[in-house]
């Protein structure tokens, strides 16, 4: 695991080099999207780089991690409205190149299994760009889950719940209580991993990430196992290391 620590307005950068680097060798390469705040820095710097003619995601495709289960199609916090207002509308994907779990399929299960065979017809991730929950969740996967997960249907913790109150005007209530999540497993599939935090709220999470035992209670810390993880953090995020 490599831990890069910068002043959070060179993360951007830092994380569109290596997409920028894999789009050279392999311009069909295949992009895991997180949602939450942490990579729109990289989704900001990686739409000025297509926009001015430096990087074209033309050919490249797109796996969004989770999304929430009962928000109505364009619904503007569902994740799939998400990366299409932060990223996929701003740069050159072709359409149809960018996919999410449903979260508004009548059979879920079936939209999992759906979705997981989808990743791998694609050939799997060569890139996941990730953020960290406060409780040491990555995607969707909440403490306890299992480490070898795939995708699947997840309750929200209350923690995570009031975490992302944020994104719907502060009202804990209209957060969905279920999500379709990549599974531990899926995630740990992708060739390379680039994790983002920011800011004091993810101090403890990176320390555990990092530096601590490997346990469905920090879920982020199986990447401790993958081979080609790398962590881009601020000093905030960075304190308890
Ligand atoms: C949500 C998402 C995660 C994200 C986490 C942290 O729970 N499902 O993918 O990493 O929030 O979000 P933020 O980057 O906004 O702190």
């Amino acid at each position: 695991m490599e831990v890069i620590i910068t002043p959070a307005p060179a993360i951007g950068g830092l994380v569109v080099d290596q997409i920028g680097a894999l789009l050279d060798r392999k311009p069909t390469a295949v992009l895991g999207l997180a949602t939450g705040s942490s990579p729109l820095v990289a989704y900001e710097e990686l739409a000025a780089r297509v926009n001015d003619g430096r990087l074209s995601l033309a050919r490249a495709r797109g796996f969004t991690l989770d999304e929430y289960v009962g928000l109505p199609e364009g619904h503007p916090c569902s994740y799939r409205s998400v990366i299409d207002h932060e990223l996929v509308s701003r740069v050159d994907f072709a359409p149809g190149a960018v996919m999410g779990p449903d979260g508004t399929a009548p059979d879920l299960e079936a939209a999992c299994v759906q979705y997981e065979h989808e990743i791998s017809t694609a050939g799997g991730v060569d890139l996941q760009i990730l953020g960290i929950g406060t409780d040491g969740h990555i995607a969707f996967n909440e403490p306890g889950s299992s480490l070898a997960s795939r995708t699947r249907v997840k309750t929200l913790t209350d923690q995570t719940r009031r975490d992302n109150a944020r994104f719907f005007d502060g009202d804990v209530d209209a957060v969905p209580r279920h999500c379709l999540t990549q599974g531990l497993g899926t995630i740990m599939d992708a060739r390379h991993v680039v994790l983002v935090a920011t800011g004091r709220g993810k101090a403890a999470a990176v320390r555990q990430l990092v530096e601590g035992a490997v346990s469905a209670l920090w879920p982020a810390t199986i990447l401790q196992h993958h081979p080609h993880v790398t962590v881009v953090i601020d000093e905030p995020a960075a304190a308890q290391l």
